[in-house]
């Protein structure tokens, strides 16, 4: 369990997934029991998708769906219900619990939050249909790579060392991790809750 990769990002793939699963049948037969479980999901959430943000998934590149796949296949849940504003409440919750952790030297708090936040829910249609449709691309979706290491990689490696007694160490991953929702949110979020009621 402690050891299995889970990710925000794997959301992509739900959407991804399907155009490639579509695109490459001849496979379907040899893939595992678990991928093509995971594929059936992904065409469901792609056929929840509006057609145009459908083009935009199919548009994307083999190696854009490679990396999303690799990231799908490393979580485990899914909501058909939450938000991703819902899914990111609760992985602030976890991002909170995680640093009580660490500040009050209890390393069991800090490993089963780092754990829960690394395993973050999936939400309803996947990530894509939360994002711009103009970040939908290529170039953009890219950066997924390194969003999903500093903070999945690093909250498993938080935890990793929490279990072992090391807090010192198991802190010194949090500015890494924090990185990452900053890096992510400059790429894909506005600013939360702006209105148009101020000139
Ligand atoms: C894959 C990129 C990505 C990563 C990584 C990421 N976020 Fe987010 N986050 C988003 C997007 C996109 C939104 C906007 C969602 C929306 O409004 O539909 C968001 C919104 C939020 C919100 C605002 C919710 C609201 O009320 O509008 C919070 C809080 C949040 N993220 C916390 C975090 C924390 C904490 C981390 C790191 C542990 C993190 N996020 C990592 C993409 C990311």
């Amino acid at each position: 369990m402690r050891y299995r990769t889970r990710t925000l990002l794997a959301a992509l793939t739900v959407a991804i997934g399907a155009a490639f699963t579509l695109s490459t049948p001849a496979n379907a037969g040899q893939a595992a029991p678990d991928m093509q479980r995971l594929k059936q999901m992904m065409g469901r959430q792609i056929q929840m998708m509006t057609p145009e943000y459908q083009e935009r998934v199919k548009a994307l590149s083999p190696q854009t769906r490679k990396l999303l796949m690799r990231i799908y296949s490393q979580h485990s849940r899914h909501s058909d219900r939450i938000t991703l504003r819902q899914v990111m409440l609760e992985v602030l919750n976890d991002y909170n619990g995680m640093v009580a952790g660490i500040v009050t030297d209890n390393p069991v708090q800090a490993a089963d939050s780092a754990r829960r936040l690394a395993n973050h829910r999936i939400p309803r249609g996947g990530l894509i249909p939360y994002l711009r449709i103009g970040d939908v691309n290529d170039e953009k979706l890219s950066v997924l790579s390194s969003f999903n290491d500093s903070v999945e990689g690093n909250a498993k490696r938080l935890a990793d060392a929490a279990d072992d007694g090391e807090m010192v160490k198991a802190a010194s991953y949090l500015s890494d991790i924090t990185a990452g929702c900053v890096g992510c949110h400059n790429v894909f979020r506005d600013v939360p809750g702006t209105t148009s009621n101020l000139k």
